[in-house]
């Protein structure tokens, strides 16, 4: 009867039934094991370095798409308040009213760039400047980093925040997800017009405060849900109306700051009707 021959690893694995091999077997095979082993540590610690390497790119390469992506939303009202300022300067009649607040309106925005920009590489590196931060006066600055009025677009804007409402957060990395997330809304409704509701509580059970962007857009199809988070997905794939197409890193983003707060981000949507994003953070414990 022919046996089948046992791999080198199993044969040469002493057992308890197993008498001990002849010396001169063992002799011969352990040098050869050990270079092989050492070989394969070698590759093994190429192959290491290999993956470091491609992670650490892959780092470089989703930072620089994220800060290109903010750097998009604030250098449409740089670019457009810039535009009424020059053409006003080079009227016959320049109104310099017009020209203040349209200069004003740029460095702002040019000055957030710059704090989102050291934001995002805080975020890369792990680290952020909390603070404790009133969310009425997070919700005032993004609304002026909107730029554009909200009923120019056919939008009834509302804002109901619980007064005295605060939360331990990065204040930058927070607007930055409002604004992905109203910049989404007012896309969503560019067509038809409607509502768009920002909403602040607290859930005293909970220990957390909720708060809520709203809009009566299109909604989202349940089976597009799961993946509106992911990195890279969108469905707006031609520009529309001098707004650049999508990345589809908003939401990723605003999951990825969310989260590094200790929060949560969530979804509800009807198609026809809206869509609702809740986001609960860690409400901030009074000291006694
Ligand atoms: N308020 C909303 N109403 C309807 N659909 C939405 C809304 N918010 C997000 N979506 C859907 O989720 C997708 C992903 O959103 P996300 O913000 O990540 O990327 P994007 O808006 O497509 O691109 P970018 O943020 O780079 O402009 C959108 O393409 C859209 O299909
Ligand atoms: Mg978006």
């Amino acid at each position: 009867m022919l046996f089948k021959p046992l791999p080198v690893a199993n044969r040469y694995r002493p057992t308890v039934s197993e008498p001990t091999y002849p010396p001169s077997v063992v002799d011969i095979e352990v040098p050869d094991l050990s270079a092989v082993v050492e070989q394969m540590q070698n590759q093994l610690d190429f192959l290491r370095d290999q993956l470091l390497e491609s992670q650490r790119l892959a780092t470089i390469g989703t930072i620089t798409a994220v800060i290109a992506h903010e750097f998009n939303n604030l250098l449409t009202p740089i670019v457009s308040y810039s535009q009424y300022a020059l053409t006003s300067a080079e009227s016959a009649t320049p109104d310099m009213d017009l020209i203040r607040k349209a200069l004003s309106k740029s460095f702002q925005s040019a000055d957030k760039a710059g704090k989102i920009c050291a934001a995002m590489l805080g975020l890369a590196r792990g680290e952020s400047t909390f603070q404790n931060v009133s969310v009425q006066k997070l919700v005032d600055e993004v609304l002026l980093v909107m730029a554009r009025d909200p009923q120019k677009d056919g939008l009834a804007l509302r804002v109901q925040i619980a007064p005295g409402l605060m939360v331990h957060a990065d204040p930058v990395q927070l607007e930055q997800v409002l604004l992905n997330l109203l910049i989404n809304a007012r896309h969503a409704m560019a067509a038809r017009g409607g509502s768009l509701t920002i909403k602040a509580i607290p859930v005293e059970e909970q220990h957390e405060i909720r708060l809520q962007v709203i809009d009566t857009g299109p909604g989202i199809p349940e089976k597009l849900i799961p993946k509106i988070f992911q990195p890279f997905f969108t469905t707006k794939g031609t520009a529309k109306r001098g707004e650049a197409k999508g990345t589809g890193l908003g939401l990723s983003i605003c999951k990825e700051i969310v989260e590094h707060h200790k929060g949560r981000i969530e979804v509800e949507s009807v198609v026809g009707k809206g869509t609702t994003f809740t986001i609960y953070l860690p409400q901030i414990v009074a000291s006694c």
